[in-house]
Order: structure tokens, then C-alpha cells, then sequence
């Protein structure tokens, strides 16, 4: 039997062992996918046994991402660029660690706004972890300007110093003058779960009709960001499928089988 983690501290709140949970029974694969809560001090210690425990690979999440980055011995591209790591496979003995958080962050939105990639200016709010998996996609897309608006600016401009001239940080009061400027919005902040901000929904007002506005926080689907975005008429795209979508490689990986994200995956994820 093939088995796979998901590793964290904490972890009970993962919906990776659901979301595996499901393929495995889906496509009647002998195999296991478990939550293992990994306290910092154990970290180097899981990782060196992951073969000798039976385990084929799994995932990484929070705060391991950036560690494991440093002590896998094969990176792929990705992770490279952006530095984390959130899968780890093996080829042969070798502990190769990917990131799909990206490639979750692009196929979601390409299967809902396909046009996505043709813009030429994005704007991304926030600057933690997972925008800079968002910035590296954007940029792959071949978009020319990629403005980054953080409440701390110091973290806007080393997420932009990361990514290089095409990326621009600004201070959060340009948000303002920055929306209408984009043809891509995406918000990486935990603004959508405490119910709003005043400086960002109203300013929604004045971005450009076509323009594609998404949002990574799933809970709730409709953040109060893209409900305002929404309500203004705007192509929206909410974030439950990037989480779906990072985890195909991963499964790929493990179980040899690539599952797809589908409407019933969504909603056994979603209930409960
Ligand atoms: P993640 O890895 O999920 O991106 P993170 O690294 O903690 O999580 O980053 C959270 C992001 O949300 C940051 O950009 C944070 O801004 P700061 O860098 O200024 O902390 C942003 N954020 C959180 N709460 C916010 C709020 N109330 N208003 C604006 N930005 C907020």
C-alpha cells in the first residue's frame, strides 16, 4: 500500500486528507493519506525517515515550507523561485521537493477564466507565502507590470526584489490608484475572513470592466472582496480550486494516477 502526509504544526485544520481522502476511494487506489502534526524541533528528524516510515512522499504547510526548502536534496523550478516547498516525492533515494501551489493558483483560474493570462498589468494584495507562489505564475503568464500592495511595504518590496524590475511594490494607499490601472486582481490577504476593509471594497469601484478578480481564501467561498467585486459585475474566480488543483501533481506522484478536479471533489470538500 502506497501511503502519503500532509505535515504542519498544527495540522488538525488541513482539508488535504479529505481532499486525497477522496481520489483514493474515487479510483480504488490501495493507498493511505494522513494528517502527522510535526513540531519544529522534530522536523529534520520526520524528513530523514519519510522512506524508512513507508511513506511514498506527501505534503508540507505551515511554517515547515520554507525549512524543507533548505534541507530536500533536488528542487524543482518552482520551488526554486519561490523558495517553499510543498510537496516531496522521491526519485530513487533522492528527496526531491516541488512547489505546486502556482501551478494550483494558474490551472484554477484556468478553468474558470481562461483569458487570465492575456492581461498586461496585475495587482496583487499581500505579500506573504503565498503571494509570492501567485507572483511567480503571474509573471510566467507574461504579464509586463506586476504592482504589489502590502500593509507592510518592507514585505511588498522584498517579495518584488524577488521577482525582479517587471514587479513594482507600493505603499497600501496606493491601492487606490492602482486598481484601475489592472487588468488581473488577486487578494492574498486574510482580509476576506474578517469580514471586509474599508480602504479596498469601495476602491473596487473604479477597476476596468473586464478586468478577472480572484481571491486565495476559500472560507467563506464568497469573501467580502469578491462579493463587492461581484456586485460591480466583474469576472470572478474564488479560491477553493487552487487549493484542489495543487494537490494533482502531489497525488500523481504518489498513487501514479493524475486525478481530476471535479464539481463533486468540490462539493465533498466544501460539506462537512
Ligand atoms: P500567507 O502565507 O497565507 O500569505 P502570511 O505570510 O501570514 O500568510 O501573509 C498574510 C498577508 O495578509 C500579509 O500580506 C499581511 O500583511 P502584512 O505583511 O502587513 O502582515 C496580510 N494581512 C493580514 N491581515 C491584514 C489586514 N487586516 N489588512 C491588510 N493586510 C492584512
Amino acid at each position: 500500500m502506497k501511503q502519503a502526509f500532509v505535515i504542519g504544526f498544527p495540522i488538525h485544520h488541513s482539508k488535504s486528507p479529505k481532499l486525497h481522502g477522496f481520489w483514493l476511494d474515487h479510483y480504488g487506489i490501495d493507498g493511505s493519506y494522513k494528517a502527522v502534526e510535526v513540531e519544529p524541533d522534530n522536523l529534520t528528524r520526520f524528513i530523514e525517515n519519510i522512506q524508512s516510515n513507508g511513506f511514498s512522499g506527501g505534503n508540507v504547510t505551515i511554517p515547515h515550507k520554507e525549512r524543507v526548502y533548505e534541507i530536500v536534496d533536488q528542487l524543482d523550478e518552482a520551488a526554486t523561485a519561490i523558495g517553499a516547498v510543498n510537496t516531496l516525492w522521491f526519485e530513487g533515494s533522492k528527496l526531491c521537493g516541488g512547489n505546486t501551489d502556482a501551478y494550483g493558483f494558474g490551472a484554477n483560474l484556468d478553468a474558470y477564466a481562461p483569458d487570465w493570462r492575456n492581461g498586461d498589468v496585475a495587482l496583487v494584495i499581500g505579500a506573504g507565502g503565498a503571494a509570492r507562489a501567485i507572483v511567480f505564475e503571474i509573471l510566467k503568464s507574461g504579464y509586463s507590470t506586476v504592482h504589489i500592495v502590502n500593509r507592510t511595504y518592507s514585505r511588498a518590496s522584498a517579495l518584488a526584489n524577488m521577482f525582479g524590475s517587471k514587479c513594482k511594490a507600493s505603499e497600501w494607499s496606493k491601492l487606490e490608484d492602482l486598481l484601475p490601472t489592472a487588468d488581473f486582481i488577486v487578494n492574498t490577504t486574510s482580509i476576506g475572513m474578517d469580514g471586509g476593509n474599508e480602504t479596498l471594497l469601495p476602491a473596487l469601484n473604479k477597476v476596468k470592466e473586464q478586468a478577472i478578480v480572484t481571491d486565495i481564501v476559500y472560507t467563506p467561498l464568497q469573501t467580502p472582496f469578491l462579493k463587492a467585486a461581484d456586485d460591480r459585475q466583474l469576472k470572478t474566480v474564488d479560491g477553493l480550486g487552487m487549493l484542489l488543483h495543487q494537490a494533482v501533481p502531489g497525488f500523481e506522484r504518489w498513487f501514479g494516477l493524475r486525478p481530476e478536479v471535479t464539481d463533486d471533489l468540490r462539493n465533498f470538500v466544501l460539506g462537512g
